[in-house]
């Protein structure tokens, strides 16, 4: 079968990391890189100088030759570049957060329905070794009934001007929780605020509920002396700690829980219980390599992505939900 010729538009902080995955990934050939900043094209072509590069986004839309693009530039403009390209036929791969706003979501899914073009979303995590391996132990029932998902995604910056931090940085974790527990949320609520900007939220929590008393506290901030990316998966038999900045050792299997017996009560109870702890092998692979490869095959075999356009709208109906938390200050329904 042919190689999918592909082409990258942005290159910014993330658009490079793209390029360089997509060089690895067989059956994909970039034809093209791009960016309306001429220094970010020259930097770029400085990495990757056997690529062609351009600075009009349109020359790429108008290229017949061209079967898909990666948009990797900021989010106010993924929406008139993917509809563009949709439109010219090409299949699409467009950075998380997918669009500004749901609407505009559910036309492009519309629209790549309409073109039967592939329609994908860089919700990257949900491509991650770690958190594979935590849906994986989440559905061997080790942890015994989940109680809770608690995030810590915070640093200094970059503090984003097109959006507050929870569309910056909450789309991986609302990604990342559809993913293992394939549940839909009951509703949540946003607590945030503005301390250097004053427009839009530097940091903020975000506290969602579930059937059977499942809850997710999401606290991001870019306004953290030090990074933290790590998340807590409490259940009644065992517990689970990912800490995505460590090198190797990502996540660790606690065997603790708490019991409390009705018929013993006595100054011991309730009886603690503390285990060994487990660090199950992850392989070593990049998120953003597995992302791509995905999206190449579901091209090439017309299959329906892990991330496609009816996820990237879940994730936007849930932002708009945390707007709309943080504008009425109350708990909104999300069903
Ligand atoms: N999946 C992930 O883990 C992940 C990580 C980081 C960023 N992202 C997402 O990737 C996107 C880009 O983020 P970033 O941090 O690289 O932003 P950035 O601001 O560093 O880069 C965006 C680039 O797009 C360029 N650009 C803007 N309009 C353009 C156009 N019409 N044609 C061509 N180039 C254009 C800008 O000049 C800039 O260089 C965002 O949606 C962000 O949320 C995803």
């Amino acid at each position: 079968m042919k190689n999918i010729r592909i082409s990258i538009l942005g290159l910014g902080y993330w658009g490079p990391n793209i390029v360089r995955n997509l060089l690895k990934v067989p059956g994909a050939e970039i034809v093209s890189i791009c960016d309306l900043d001429e220094k970010k094209v020259k930097n770029a072509l400085s990495t990757f100088p056997t690529v062609k590069a351009t600075s009009n986004y349109k020359e790429i839309i108008l290229d017949k030759s061209i079967d898909a693009v990666a948009v990797a530039t900021p989010t106010e403009t993924h929406f008139k570049i993917a509809k563009e390209a949709l439109e010219a036929n090409k299949n699409v791969l467009i950075e998380k957060p997918m669009t500004k706003t749901s609407k505009e979501a559910s036309e492009l899914i519309t629209l790549a329905r309409k073109k039967k073009k592939i329609l994908m979303v860089g919700h990257t995590f949900v491509y991650s070794e770690p958190v594979r391996m935590i849906k994986k132990i989440i559905e061997s029932k080790r942890l015994g009934k989940i109680y809770y998902y608690d995030s810590t995604r915070i640093n200094l910056g970059i503090i984003r001007s097109d959006s507050n931090v929870i569309w910056d940085l909450a789309p991986h974790d609302l990604s990342i929780l559809g993913y293992i527990f394939q549940e839909d949320p009951i509703s949540l609520q946003a607590f945030g605020s503005s301390h250097i900007n004053q427009k839009s939220e530097e940091m903020a929590h975000i506290i969602i509920k579930y059937r059977n008393n499942l809850s997710a506290h999401i606290h991001v901030s870019w306004l953290s002396p030090v990074k933290i990316r790590t998340t807590i998966i409490g259940g009644s038999k065992k517990m689970v700690v990912y800490n995505d900045i460590e090198p190797s050792e990502k996540i660790k299997i606690y065997d603790k829980s708490i019991k409390i017996s009705p018929a013993k009560i006595t100054p011991f109870s309730p009886a603690y219980r503390s285990g060994d702890v487990v660090i199950p092998h992850l392989e070593e692979k990049e998120a953003l390599l597995t992302e791509l490869t995905h999206f190449i095959e579901c091209i090439k075999e017309n299959k329906k992505p892990l991330t496609d356009g009816t996820e990237g709208l879940r994730t936007i109906q849930l932002l708009e939900a945390t707007d709309n938390a943080l504008k009425t200050k109350s708990e909104v329904k999300v069903l």
